[in-house]
Parts: C-alpha cells; sequence; structure tokens
C-alpha cells in the first residue's frame, strides 16, 4: 500500500484537471483495499475508488480518500476447445489486456482496442465500441462492499448492463469496488466488421480476410484519426451519451431537419448521435480561452487543452446541453461522472 498526502490528481485524470484530495492511497490486493478502509485518519472521510481516471471529470478538490484500484494479474481459470475463461486485476490497463488476448488467440474483445482506462472500470459503463460492448464477453466479476465487509461474485445479470450503463453508476454507485472482471474469449475468432467504418478502414489497409490482429489495427487507425490521445489533449471520451428517443418524437424532428442520421434500436425507439447534434449546433472545434473545448474531429469529446478548470469544461457542457434541447427538443445526458 502507498498512501500520498495531498497530491495533485492531475496525472490520475485523462482530462488532466489540477485539483487534490487530502489522501490517494494505491491498494494492489484484498488486504491492502481492507487496511486501507481501516487506516484511523481515513475512517471517518468520504472515498471513492478510481482506475484509469479516463471517464471522469473533477469540478472541485476531492475532499476524502482516492483508492487507485492497482490490482494486477491475467489468469486462465478455464479452457476448452473453444473458449477461454480469463480473470484480469483491475488494475490492469484495458489496452493491454486486449493486446495480451489478441497474442493468445482469444476473441471477442478486439473491436474495443485502444479505449482508455483500466479493467476494474470497464465494466462500470459497459465500455464499447465498433458494434461491441463489454457485457458481449462478460462472465462475472468479483467487487469488494464495504457495507458487507466481504467481496460478492456478481453475474452478468446481476451488472444490470445497458447502454453505457450498469448497476455500479446506479444502485451501487460508490458502494462497490470491483477488484477483478472475468471474460468467456473465443478461440474461433468470429469476426465483427459491421461498424462501416471497419470495413472501409480494412480496405484501405488492403486486408481482405482479417485475423483479429487486423480488426484491431483497423480499429486503433480509426480511433488515432478521430479521438484525441489522452497523453497529448486531455479527454475522457465521449462526454455524451448518444440519445435514444421515442420514434413519434424522432419522427416529428425529423421534419424539421430531415437530414438528422439516425439508427433504429427497436421498434418505438431511435438512437441519434450526439456528435452530430454537437456539431449542427455550432460548436465542433470550439476552443474557449485557448484552453479548452469541442474536439475538431468529433463533436462529442470535450477536451483540455491545459490550464481549463473541470468547472468551465462541465460549464460548457451546460452550454451545449442548453443549445441542443433548444434546438432539437432532444436533452443530451452526460456519459463522464462528474465530481
Ligand atoms: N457525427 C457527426 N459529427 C461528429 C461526430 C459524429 O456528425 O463530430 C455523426 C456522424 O453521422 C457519424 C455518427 O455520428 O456517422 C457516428 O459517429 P462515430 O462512429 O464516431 O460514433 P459515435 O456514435 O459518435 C460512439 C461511442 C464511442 C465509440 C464510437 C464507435 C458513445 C457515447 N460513443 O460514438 O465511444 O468509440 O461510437 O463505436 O456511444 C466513448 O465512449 O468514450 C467513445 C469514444
Amino acid at each position: 500500500m502507498e498512501i500520498l498526502h495531498n497530491p495533485s490528481l492531475k496525472s490520475f485524470n485523462t482530462f488532466g484537471i489540477d485539483v487534490k484530495a487530502p489522501y490517494l492511497v494505491r491498494v494492489n490486493s484484498l488486504v491492502d483495499l481492507q487496511k486501507a478502509y481501516d487506516l484511523p485518519e481515513l475512517r471517518d472521510l468520504n472515498k471513492m475508488a478510481l482506475g484509469g481516471g479516463s471517464n471522469l471529470l473533477f469540478t472541485q478538490d476531492f475532499a476524502g480518500a482516492i483508492i487507485k484500484m492497482d490490482f494486477p494479474g491475467i489468469e486462465v481459470l478455464d479452457e476448452t476447445e473453444s473458449h477461454v475463461i480469463v480473470k484480469a486485476g483491475a488494475g490492469v490497463v484495458w489496452h493491454q489486456f486486449v493486446l495480451y488476448c489478441i497474442e493468445k488467440g482469444w476473441a471477442g474483445i478486439e473491436n474495443m482496442s485502444l479505449i482508455p482506462g483500466n479493467v476494474g472500470a470497464a465494466p462500470m459503463q459497459n465500455i464499447g465500441a465498433y458494434g461491441v460492448e463489454i457485457n458481449s464477453v462478460f462472465e462475472s466479476l468479483e467487487a469488494w462492499l464495504p457495507e458487507l465487509g466481504s467481496t460478492k461474485t456478481f453475474s452478468k445479470k446481476e451488472c444490470q448492463f445497458g447502454y453505457r450503463m450498469s448497476i455500479f453508476k446506479t444502485e451501487l454507485k460508490n458502494k462497490a469496488y470491483i477488484t477483478s472482471v472475468t471474460f468467456k474469449l473465443s478461440k474461433s475468432p468470429k469476426i465483427n466488421t459491421t461498424y462501416g467504418a471497419i470495413e472501409n478502414e480494412l480496405n484501405v489497409m488492403g486486408i481482405k480476410n482479417p485475423g483479429i490482429k487486423d480488426v484491431s489495427n483497423a480499429v486503433i487507425r480509426i480511433r488515432q484519426s478521430k479521438l484525441p490521445d489522452p497523453k497529448e489533449i486531455g479527454n475522457a471520451g465521449s462526454f455524451f451519451k448518444n440519445p435514444v428517443i421515442s420514434k413519434s418524437q424522432f419522427e416529428a424532428i425529423h421534419t424539421k431537419f430531415p437530414e438528422m442520421p439516425s439508427y433504429r434500436i427497436s421498434k418505438n425507439e431511435v438512437k441519434v448521435p450526439a456528435g452530430w447534434l454537437i456539431e449542427q449546433a455550432g460548436f465542433k472545434g470550439k476552443t474557449y480561452d485557448n484552453k479548452y473545448g469541442v474536439h475538431k474531429n468529433q463533436a462529442l469529446v470535450l477536451v483540455n487543452y491545459g490550464g481549463g478548470t473541470g468547472q468551465e469544461i462541465y460549464d460548457l457542457s451546460t452550454k451545449i446541453i442548453d443549445a441542443v434541447l433548444t434546438t432539437y427538443n432532444i436533452e443530451l445526458e452526460r456519459e463522464v461522472n462528474i465530481l
């Protein structure tokens, strides 16, 4: 266990927001985690789990103790001719895990290459990209629940996965410390290139019969061309969810704005790309005070060029929500956790 006193959190969040917390405790085992909770100086403080810090926005100092989940390790629990059950510690970097699995020939997560963050945070918002979400390969997870004083195994059903959603963002918000996640991956890959951009990219790369490594490379190329690298420009990926609206609401808006793209997701529901709405509202590529703004290639991503505060970025997100609501009568919802 490592205890940092009054550290800057700038390097612990991918937006690069320079706020502080009285304590940051790095833990890499269950014993450590429980010990951290029992430390007399931490006992009465508010606490929060932190992974890679890639899906949150600090709008102020955190008044309490941050528990940085560094649990390491990748372990095969079971293997058959067709599948492998593999468990990864919460602190394993997601993309490193993806590359490890691709190297072994285990398929199912290659479309989610290069998503920032750690394994432990992946189920929280049911991360997804290019036609695949984590719930499609999820087997179970283990979490320590301070209220119970013990760990609990969560099945897929118990996680209540939805679009960028799980029980850990609702009922169990701030109540569970995910320590490891177990996946079921396939040894006979079913390549998924249904998301248009992948097919195009594979064509550009001149690849006819792609393997999982090729799909991963295509996704990496697409992401690098569209999304800012948090190591270079502060950001937390998509700041908003793509709104899901009713068919009747969609039809009413569509008569006024026939060029609005949409994806039918059920008989009565339609998903609309938030990036398009934000772009149409005139925010794409806008920079404020030379410090923060909206990314030039993907309007769904708010960026901190350096020196922007969390409050300024939050206020910009409110401005965007208001503008989209006024023009399109669609209410955008933030996807990033606001603290
Ligand atoms: N679009 C615009 N302008 C923009 C951005 C997008 O018009 O500035 C429109 C275009 O019509 C485009 C469509 O939006 O065809 C879809 O864009 P894109 O393929 O970039 O995907 P997205 O819907 O904007 C979602 C995820 C991303 C994920 C991509 C690819 C959410 C909130 N975001 O974005 O996830 O990488 O699909 O699967 O669902 C993340 O969660 O952090 C993230 C980056």
